[in-house]
């Protein structure tokens, strides 16, 4: 389940079979709403299939699909959610809970690293203006 997934490339198979059942799957409809801003975050969202919105209030601040994650940051820095995700057509996740994430990237410092480069790329997008 999780052989394909980039964010997982760094583990070996062993390490990413038995990380696989440490989470579960979540199926959403478009329309669903998966995390809500201001919300108490509980868990991490892998997308394996479909589509998700991140909006905040009227503000599109991104769309994610297959193989990109959200819910992180509250999970970082126990604050509220930062923003809706809503899954805009038939999504399928992987989710961890708070605990199993701390661990995920406690033994597996390069998923941090691979989650930090995409913190990254995000921060500089919502730096980016439209015009320039
Ligand atoms: P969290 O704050 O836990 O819940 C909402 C999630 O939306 C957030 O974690 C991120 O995973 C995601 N998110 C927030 N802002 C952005 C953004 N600018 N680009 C992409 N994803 C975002």
């Amino acid at each position: 389940m999780l052989g394909n997934v980039p964010f997982f490339s760094s583990l070996d198979e062993k390490r990413r079979k038995s990380l696989a059942s440490e989470g579960k799957k979540l199926y959403f409809k478009a329309g669903d709403p998966i995390v809500g801003e201001g919300a108490a975050g509980v868990g991490f969202y892998l997308i394996l299939d479909g589509k998700a919105e991140v909006r905040k209030g009227d503000r599109l601040l991104a769309t994610l699909g297959k193989g990109e994650f959200f819910g992180e940051m509250s999970l970082i820095d126990s604050q509220p959610r930062s923003a809706d995700v809503i899954a805009v057509a038939p999504t399928k996740c992987w989710a961890l809970t708070s605990w199993a994430f701390n661990g995920l990237v406690k033994a597996n410092p390069e998923i941090a690293l691979v989650m930090l480069k995409e913190l990254v790329k995000r921060l500089r997008a919502s730096q980016s203006s439209p015009t320039s």
